[in-house]
């Protein structure tokens, strides 16, 4: 039973300079522009070139911005969670780097994987926590610094993937907004279709996992695709139901960034005029963890109290779900 309402309260966003256009990508691997903006409605993605710079620094930028439009201090916050499948190591925990840049001395953390699903199961286990009476700030963090994991020589993967931040602050909500419900699932059969199979406990680092590129990412793009389009529609099928919706309530769907014809499926599914869809893969790809946070930070100043949201997203593991919460803030 929730003794308080949770809700989002600001958004901060950080992208890398860099851009990687598809005309570059010409160049790199056989690819052109007409096939990857057909097949996936990517025109370009930011890569983080920085040496020295990784996760951390884009989830630090992110954050600062969400805890300054908001005025809150960062000895304030409880709880850092981080989503990420790129932490800057294996451990400690990016989450633990971020709080002590941002001088969050008093908040302990965690990184959370699930990949493209990070940020949606973040978002849940942060506001559960906000629910439960046990925390009043807490710190939501979707970062994906994808450049460090990809094959610049795949030409399935290389197309798809950018860098980025975006990070939620979340606090006890002032009136009946916020939070509402989350439909989360995992299936490990997926894990075949999509996956880092290299730098784990069952396949160490060593020059054979080297040599057979298995610290790269590996998808098997169509059993992914359809696993996507159905999982992402069932759970948000799931959302409307449980709270007796109708698919016209929705002021806002806030989809994974994987592929634009995922999204104008569940588009043309939820029969919802696409300008209530947020959408920015074309100047992102997919940034996993980060492509939700994200979206909320592009769209930040279109957002009204009361506005109705389904977050929706699908990844590797497989991992999937759906959360239907209220903005708490005319954002503008
Ligand atoms: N440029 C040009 N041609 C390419 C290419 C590229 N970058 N990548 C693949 N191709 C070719 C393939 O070799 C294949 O050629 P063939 O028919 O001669 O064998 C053809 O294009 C079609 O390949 P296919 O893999 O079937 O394309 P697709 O339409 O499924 O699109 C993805 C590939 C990866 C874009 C798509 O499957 C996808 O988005 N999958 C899901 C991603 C996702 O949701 N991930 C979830 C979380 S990250």
């Amino acid at each position: 039973m929730a003794i308080y309402k949770a809700a989002i309260s600001a958004v901060g966003g950080y992208v890398p300079e860099t851009k990687l256009t598809n005309f570059d990508l010409e160049k790199m691997v056989d690819t052109n522009n007409e096939w990857i903006i057909s097949r996936t409605g990517i025109k370009e993605r930011r890569i983080l070139k920085e040496p020295g710079k990784a996760s951390s620094f884009m989830a630090v930028n992110a954050a600062k911005e969400a805890l300054k439009k908001n005025g809150t201090d960062p000895l304030d916050i409880e709880v850092v969670i981080c989503a990420t499948v790129t932490p800057d190591m294996r451990f400690p925990d990016t989450a633990n780097t971020i709080a002590k840049e941002l001088g969050a001395t008093n908040a302990w953390g965690f990184d959370l994987g699930a990949a493209c699903s990070g940020f949606l199961f973040g978002l849940t286990t942060g506001c559960r926590f906000i629910e439960s009476g046990a925390y009043k700030k807490i710190l939501v963090i979707g970062v994906d610094m994808m450049s460090s994991i990809i094959d610049y020589e795949d030409r399935s993967t290389c197309i798809l993937f950018g860098d980025g931040a975006g990070c939620v602050l979340l606090e006890r909500s002032e009136d009946d907004n916020g939070f509402v419900d989350a439909d989360l699932h995992g299936d490990g059969n997926g894990a075949q279709y999509l996956n880092m199979r290299g730098g784990g406990s069952l396949l160490p680092t060593s020059a054979e996992t080297v040599k057979n590129k298995d610290h790269y990412v590996f998808q098997d793009g169509r059993p992914v695709f359809k696993a996507a389009v159905s999982g992402m529609k069932t759970a948000t099928n799931t959302i409307l139901d449980r709270n007796n919706m109708t698919k016209e309530e929705i002021d806002w769907v806030v989809p994974h960034q994987a592929n634009m014809r995922i999204i104008n499926t569940l588009t043309d599914f939820l029969e919802i005029p696409k300008e209530k869809v947020m959408v920015n893969i074309d100047r992102y790809g997919n940034t996993t963890a980060a492509t939700l946070p994200l979206c909320l930070w592009d769209y930040e100043k279109q957002l009204k109290k009361g506005d109705k949201l389904i977050f929706t997203a699908f990844g590797g593991g497989f991992t999937w779900g759906s959360i239907y919460l209220t903005w708490a803030y005319d954002s503008n």
